[in-house]
């Protein structure tokens, strides 16, 4: 109490003067309605930083679409609710801390604001003079208070409800709604690829509409404190970390409605779902598809290939988009996996193998102990190491390893088990470590140390261009890690033929054609 003492004392002088000048001239005006309370989700709120708890409400006043404000304490950010955004409020006797304003539309005094009948049964515009669009009702029920909204437009400017947070929208199944951005609070994850395109905006929205405007936006992220916009492409985000309202960090993830997830909740729709890239994105390789799925801490983004997707003649091997594949997929049959090389300077060991069971891959086991050099081009096309440096400027590889890097330190999964040095897919090994000896560097290794990572560049076993490290699992001494899995075929995940049956469109099979490729290469990003 004493709290909201100190906080309306200085509001209720400030606003003495106007409170006369309003019983003058008895004009209606947009003015606050103060309670002790809390709103029951803050999920779909603007948040921005404020001085003063006034200073909220005049930001709230200022927004015509901003219907409630909100604040925990005088340390805590102020929450803007947009029309449509908020349901209910509970107030303080039900256990809601903090203090909320709403906004209604009166000619009585401010200064002697009849709460419990301006909070009852009462129907505010957003413009007063329209009377019909944009409306809310505010009623008092017994744990706080309910907003209803009315609206009696034909569909115009409101379409796809701006992609607010209560989905499935009335008109959400329309053409015109065939691609959504599903808002979140969270920013970009680790080994996130920061390729795409960064623009200084005002506000959130006019990030959002840029991203959901470009072709070869896939999702994007909003600092408040920084106003930086980043729109990123296909498959340079992988985590989205996720935050709360009060960290301001915005996210959106654009995604193709199809007659089935139209109908969906936001929650569904980030829940293991599939979306097809093309046509609703920019598509740097055919027949691409990716899955969203929402862990405790993380929303994911994998993206996929079609198993039969080609890339300049060379066949992709059924691996995940942002993977790289062992070998050939006809000459070696099951024997390809698929591999990631990511950049994570200072992660543990026990971090990286977390991070790869989220890809569904496994820190990665060496294929071909010793056998290969950088750069060399044996029959089996041996990539594994030869991606570990080169940031190659084609569309897939974009970001892919460690560019630049030499050398490279990167956590493999070699673990010591008892005595014995074991990798985490033993079924991957070309050669048996009896006939093959691990290659490990020279007066390297402790007796406590279980982990392992590759070292590969300068001051690497020469023969083999890389060599092994034993290290503490919490050493933060590597640059990043490295993951394997067998290919797209062989995981739990749903194929293209499924995806597409589901959006009823399918890409042609396989490569690009002249045309093609040229209007691809014209696009911004
Ligand atoms: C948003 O809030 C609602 C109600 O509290 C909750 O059920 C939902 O899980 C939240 N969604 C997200 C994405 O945080
Ligand atoms: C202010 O409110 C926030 C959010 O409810 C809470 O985390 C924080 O501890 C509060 N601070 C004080 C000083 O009460
Ligand atoms: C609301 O109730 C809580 C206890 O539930 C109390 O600590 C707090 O001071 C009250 N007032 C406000 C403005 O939150
Ligand atoms: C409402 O209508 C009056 C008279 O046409 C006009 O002067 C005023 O600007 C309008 N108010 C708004 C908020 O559009
Ligand atoms: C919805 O979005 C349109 C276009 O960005 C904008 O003009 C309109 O004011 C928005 N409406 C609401 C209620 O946010
Ligand atoms: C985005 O642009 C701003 C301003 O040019 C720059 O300071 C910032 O580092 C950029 N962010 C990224 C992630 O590139
Ligand atoms: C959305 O619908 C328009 C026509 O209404 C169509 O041109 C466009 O290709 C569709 N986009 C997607 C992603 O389905
Ligand atoms: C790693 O763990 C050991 C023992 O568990 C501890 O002594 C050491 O300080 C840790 N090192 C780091 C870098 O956290």
């Amino acid at each position: 109490m004493r709290f909201l003492l100190s906080l309306t004392l200085p509001l209720f002088l400030f606003l003495t003067p106007s409170c006369s000048l309003d019983s003058e001239t008895n004009s209606p005006a947009y003015k606050f309605v103060t309670v002790s309370g809390e709103p029951t989700t803050l999920n779909a709120s603007d948040v921005i930083q404020v001085a003063s708890f006034e200073e909220c409400t005049g930001k709230c006043e200022k927004d015509p679409v901003c219907v409630m404000a909100y604040q925990a304490n005088s340390s805590d950010p102020c929450y803007l609710f947009a029309w449509n955004s908020i349901q209910e409020v509970t107030r303080n006797e039900s256990g809601g801390v903090g203090t909320v304003a709403f906004k209604v539309f009166t000619d009585q005094p401010s200064c002697e604001l009849n709460s419990p009948f301006l909070l009852n049964g009462k129907v505010y515009p957003i413009n007063p003079n329209d009377t019909t669009n944009y409306l809310w009702k505010i009623d008092t029920s017994e744990g706080g208070w309910k907003i209803t909204y009315i609206d009696n437009r034909i569909v115009d400017s409101f379409t796809c409800a701006n992609f607010t947070f209560n989905r499935p929208y009335e008109d959400g199944c329309n053409p015109e709604c065939n691609i959504t951005m599903v808002q979140v609070w969270a920013k970009p994850g680790p080994i996130t690829i920061m390729y795409g395109k960064n623009d200084t905006v005002e506000t959130w929205t006019d990030c959002l509409n840029m991203c959901y405007n470009e072709w070869p936006c896939n999702s994007v992220h909003y600092d408040v404190s920084t106003k930086f916009c980043f729109r990123f492409k296909v498959g340079m985000v992988t985590f989205i970390e996720r935050m709360t309202a009060s960290d301001g960090n915005h996210m959106a993830i654009k995604l193709p409605m199809n007659d089935k997830n139209c109908k969906m909740t936001t929650d569904q729709l980030l829940d293991n779902q599939y979306y097809l890239v093309a046509p609703a994105m920019y598509y740097p390789q055919k027949r691409m598809y990716f899955r969203v799925q929402t862990t405790p801490k993380y929303y994911l983004i994998k993206t996929y290939l079609d198993k039969d997707s080609t890339y300049q003649g060379t066949t992709l091997q059924g691996c995940p988009y942002m993977s790289m594949a062992s070998g050939y997929w006809n000459e070696l049959s099951k024997e390809v996996f698929c591999y990631r090389h990511s950049k994570q300077p200072g992660i543990t060991q026990t971090e990286a193998k977390e991070l790869c069971h989220l890809q569904d891959m496994e820190l990665l086991t060496d294929k071909y102990t010793g056998a290969v050099s950088s750069g060399q081009k044996g029959e089996w096309y041996i990539m594994e190491m030869s991606i570990l440096q080169t940031d190659l400027t084609t569309p897939v590889r974009t970001g892919f390893g460690f560019p630049g890097m030499n050398p490279v330190k990167s956590w493999y999964g070699l673990e010591k088990v008892g005595d014995k040095w074991t990798w985490s897919m033993p079924e991957f090994r070309v050669f048996k470590d009896e006939d093959m000896p691990i290659p490990w560097a020279v007066g390297t290794g402790g007796s406590g140390d279980t982990c392992a990572y590759l070292h590969w560049g300068t001051g690497a076993d020469e023969y083999a261009g890389y060599d092994f490290i034993a290290a503490p699992c919490n050493s933060t001494d590597v640059d990043g890690f490295s993951c394997g899995s067998w290919q797209q075929e062989y995981m739990d995940i749903k194929q293209y033929k499924d995806v597409t049956a589901e959006f009823g469109y399918e890409q042609d099979c396989c490569g690009f054609s002249d045309a093609e490729w040229k209007e691809l290469k014209a696009s911004p990003y």
